[in-house]
């Protein structure tokens, strides 16, 4: 009997997990996908988007989808729907496993200022005016509008509309991966003095941290959010061996 997974998703492991399980005869998948971004990449199996109305909603949607596995990749700052998922899944009886990513280690050279949240980031510049390049979604930018005397280069997949309400501010929208070269060269021409970012972890984003350690840049690390205590694995590999012993559901 084939066995009914829901991915959350939102991440490259995700869609990667999902380009692994595609076609594999043992499952039917659906990916989740919150709906943050406008125009989100292609996925190998069917998309569902938008939130389930809470912990309840999602309990629900795996009862009514009749789903047997819930996998929960979504990105390690995305708290909400990890608590969320913990709960549906206590409640459904359903087996959930997370695949998260483990985060950047601080290496010699590096000039990490940990801090936790973006307001702490924003106190973290310090007074002197500087040159901050931000890597974050562009909804958590607001409280950089309280410090208008650095001037930003803002990079993020979709536009931020509107823009800052502050006087200097450049905008540029990309999707990762980034290479380390290429960081490097926009750190040297924007003339970056620190960059405020989250501990993502994984190779997709970690090109602006070693461009910014052999550069000798600030970087100020917003910590990673307290996740449920739920089995977890850190690699696609891993969620596919975890998934060849799968626990049938408890329902
Ligand atoms: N979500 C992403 O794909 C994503 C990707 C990259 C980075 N991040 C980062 O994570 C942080 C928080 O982002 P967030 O607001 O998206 O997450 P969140 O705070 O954990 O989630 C807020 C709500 O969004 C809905 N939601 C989130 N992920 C979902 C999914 N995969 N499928 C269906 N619904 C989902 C849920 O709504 P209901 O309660 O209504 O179900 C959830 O309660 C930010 O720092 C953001 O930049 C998120």
């Amino acid at each position: 009997m084939q066995r009914s997974i829901l991915i959350l998703g939102g991440t490259a492991e995700a869609r990667a997990l999902a380009g692994k399980l595609a076609g594999d005869p043992r499952f039917t998948v659906e990916l989740s996908l919150a709906g943050r971004t406008r125009a989100p990449a292609e996925q190998p199996v069917p998309v569902r988007v938008g939130g389930f109305g809470g912990a309840g909603g999602l309990a629900a949607y795996l009862r009514q989808k009749d789903v047997s596995i819930l996998i929960d990749a979504t990105h390690p700052y995305a708290a909400q729907i990890s608590r969320n998922a913990a709960k549906a899944a206590e409640v459904s009886g359903i087996p959930l496993v997370a695949l998260r990513r483990s985060p950047w280690l601080r290496q010699p050279g590096d000039r990490w200022i940990e801090v936790e949240s973006v307001a702490d980031a924003v106190n973290a510049l310090g007074k002197a005016p500087r040159k901050a390049f931000l890597t974050l979604g562009r909804q958590e930018l607001l409280p950089f509008e309280a410090a208008p005397q650095y001037a930003y280069l803002v990079r993020s997949v979709d536009p931020v509309e509107p823009p800052l309400a502050v006087p200097n501010a450049v905008y540029l929208t990309a999707r990762g991966p980034f290479e380390q070269a290429d960081e490097a060269r926009l750190l040297r021409d924007h003339g970056i003095e620190a960059i405020v970012a989250k501990n993502s972890g994984g190779p997709a984003s970690y090109g602006k941290i070693a461009a910014a350690r052999d550069l000798g840049i600030d970087v100020i690390l917003i910590r990673r959010p307290d996740l449920p205590d739920v089995p977890s694995v850190e690699t696609v590999q891993e969620m596919l061996a975890w998934l060849d012993h799968a626990p049938v559901p408890l329902k």
